[in-house]
Order: structure tokens, then C-alpha cells, then sequence
């Protein structure tokens, strides 16, 4: 989607908005996967309101993304406009055992810039990629912990509301990868409460993890991390590797020879066939196992 009218453009830039026309998403998505569109860069939290009236006055749909680390976006000229946030300078900062962090701040660096400043916790959390503000929004785990234990405060944009809102965080219920955020909810920033940790005991959790990850999981590949949610006392990845689909896949999109469930853009994989893939996995694990898996990876369809 384009947005061309000059007034429209004006009143942008008045926001301090800055626009970047016909934007890949490919680009700014770890699998590598979707089409073009224009993209809306928001340096003040403060101007999401008004920008969110602006587009809704002239009928333009948009998204929010985040560090696209576990996103599918459909191919081609998309219909709708995205918005991302753009850091401030710095994105954390700390006081006490309180971790003050914006919610495009990368989430690998701030487990590091936590632990230099002996404050743990969040070890698990190292190698999974994306901003702080996915990880939240979908309450990003690994290794038996989850980011929603730590979290004390949101501030989230609350679209149902139409503002800017603080919640405190025993009003949010974390579930395995599901929150009580609305879908159209942005997260904007975070308050984390970290426990006290020497630096070298949070860095030997973080080498125990960084290793595990690095024996079972395709890191150096482009994918979404786990396609699928783990069905309750179950494993997708392992039902998929028994099915020997490892290796499986409809034209570049391959479910991994590593973990199979993480499927990965081998080329130059198309939405398409990432979809086609995960729509046939499914069905083979439902008429072997009678379950329906649901996903993980969120999908942006034109
Ligand atoms: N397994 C196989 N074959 C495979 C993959 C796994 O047999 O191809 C077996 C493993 O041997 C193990 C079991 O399945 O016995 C579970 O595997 P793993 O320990 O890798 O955990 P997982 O349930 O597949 C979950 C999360 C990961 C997280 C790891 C570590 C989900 C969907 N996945 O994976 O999170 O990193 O545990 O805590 O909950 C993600 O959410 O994107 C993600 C990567």
C-alpha cells in the first residue's frame, strides 16, 4: 500500500513520523519471507494516537511489527501499511532491581546489559531473536522460564481504547506463549523486576543455554524459531521428526534437518509455500496423532 496524498504526507512528517516508501518486509523478517509495502518509522510514543486517527480517517489498514522474529507475511504488494518504533537513545535503563526498557529494544542485549549489572533471571531468554515487545506480547519462553514472570509494568497503545495506557503486571495473565494483550494492542515500553545475581552465575546459565540451543536448534538458517505451539503434553517437533518429515518441504520452504519444528526459507522461499508446508504438516500430524496443532508463527495475510 501506498500513501501518496500530500496532505496526508504532511501531517506525517508534522508527527515527526518518517515514512519509508515500498519497504521489503523480507527484509525486516527472520525468515526472509514477504512482499512490499510503506513502512511508518515512530520515534515518540507519544504520537501512536494521532497516527492511528490520521490512518483510520483516510481507510488505511495497518500493523504493528515488531523484530519480525516470528512473523510470515504474504507475498506481493500488501494491503496495509506497517508501523514499527524506532529506539530511543538509551533503550534500558536501570534502577535498582528495576529494568526500565522500551519496547523496541533488542531482547538478546538486554539480557546481557541486565546481567553486566548483575541482574539475572532472564537467561533462557539469550538466543531467542526479536524486540522486547514480541517477546511480550506473546510471552516469549525457553529453557523453564518466560519473560511475563519479571514484568511489573506495560505501557501499552490500547487500540480498543484509542490511548495510551500503564498496567500493572497482575492485571496481565502470561500463559505458555499467549497473553491477555488485545491483538491490536502495541506494547510501547516495560518495566522489569530482576532478581540480584553475581554476573558470572548469570553467565554460566547463559553458556548452558546458548549450548542447548545451539545442539538443537538451526540457528544460523532463516526461520520464525517453532512454527508451531506445543500441544498440552506433547511435542510438535518431536511428532513431526517421527512422521520423518526432517527435510520435508514444497518448493524452498524445508522443515528443518535439525529441529523439525523449525521450518526454514532454504532460498528464496515464498509465503506461499510456507503456508502450503505448514497446512500439510498439520494434516499428517492430525490423521497420525489426532491432534491439531496450532501456530506459533504469527501470519500476515494480504
Ligand atoms: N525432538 C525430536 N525431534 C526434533 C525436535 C525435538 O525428537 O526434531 C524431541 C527432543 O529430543 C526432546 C523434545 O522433542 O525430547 C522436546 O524438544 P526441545 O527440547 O527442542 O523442545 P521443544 O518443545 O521442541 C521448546 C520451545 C522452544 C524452546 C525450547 C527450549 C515451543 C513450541 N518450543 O521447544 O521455543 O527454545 O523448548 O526451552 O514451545 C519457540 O517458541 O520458537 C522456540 C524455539
Amino acid at each position: 500500500m501506498r500513501i501518496s496524498d500530500p496532505k496526508l504526507l504532511g501531517r506525517l512528517s508534522e508527527l515527526g513520523i518518517e515514512l519509508r516508501a515500498t519497504t521489503k518486509l523480507s527484509e525486516l523478517t527472520s525468515l526472509g519471507i514477504g512482499g512490499t509495502t510503506d513502512l511508518l518509522r515512530i520515534a515518540k510514543h507519544e504520537s501512536i494516537p494521532d497516527l492511528l486517527k490520521l490512518l483510520d480517517a483516510n481507510h488505511i489498514p495497518h500493523k504493528f511489527l515488531g523484530g519480525g522474529s516470528n512473523l510470515l507475511v504474504d507475498d506481493g504488494e500488501l494491503p496495509w501499511v506497517v508501523q514499527q518504533l524506532v529506539p530511543p537513545e538509551p533503550d534500558i535503563v536501570l534502577e535498582g532491581n528495576l529494568a526500565h526498557v522500551d519496547a523496541a529494544a533488542d531482547l538478546g542485549r538486554t539480557v546481557t546489559f541486565c546481567a553486566k549489572r548483575d541482574l539475572g533471571g532472564m537467561e533462557g531468554l539469550i538466543g531467542v531473536p526479536g524486540t522486547v515487545g514480541g517477546a511480550l506480547r506473546m510471552n516469549a519462553g525457553a529453557y523453564g522460564m518466560q519473560i511475563g514472570t519479571y514484568v511489573r509494568e506495560v505501557k501499552l497503545y490500547r487500540a480498543a481504547a484509542r490511548k495510551i495506557e500503564t498496567l500493572r503486571g497482575h492485571q496481565i495473565s502470561f500463559e505458555y506463549r499467549h497473553t491477555s494483550f488485545a491483538p491490536d494492542d502495541m506494547m510501547l515500553a516495560v518495566i522489569l523486576e530482576l532478581p540480584s545475581k553475581p554476573y558470572n552465575e548469570i553467565l554460566k546459565g547463559i553458556r548452558i543455554c546458548n549450548e542447548k540451543r545451539r545442539s538443537s536448534q538451526p540457528l544460523g538458517q532463516k526461520s520464525a524459531g517453532c512454527i508451531f505451539k506445543n500441544p498440552p503434553g506433547a511435542s510438535a517437533g518431536r511428532m513431526i521428526d517421527e512422521l520423518g518429515l526432517k527435510g520435508h518441504s514444497v518448493g524452498d520452504a524445508r522443515v528443518s534437518d535439525r529441529h523439525a519444528n523449525f521450518f526454514v526459507n532454504a532460498g528464496r522461499a515464498s509465503a506461499k509455500d510456507m503456508l502450503a508446508l505448514i497446512a500439510d504438516v498439520c494434516e499428517r500430524v492430525q490423521k497420525t496423532y489426532g491432534l491439531s496443532l496450532e501456530n506459533e508463527v504469527v501470519v500476515w495475510n494480504a
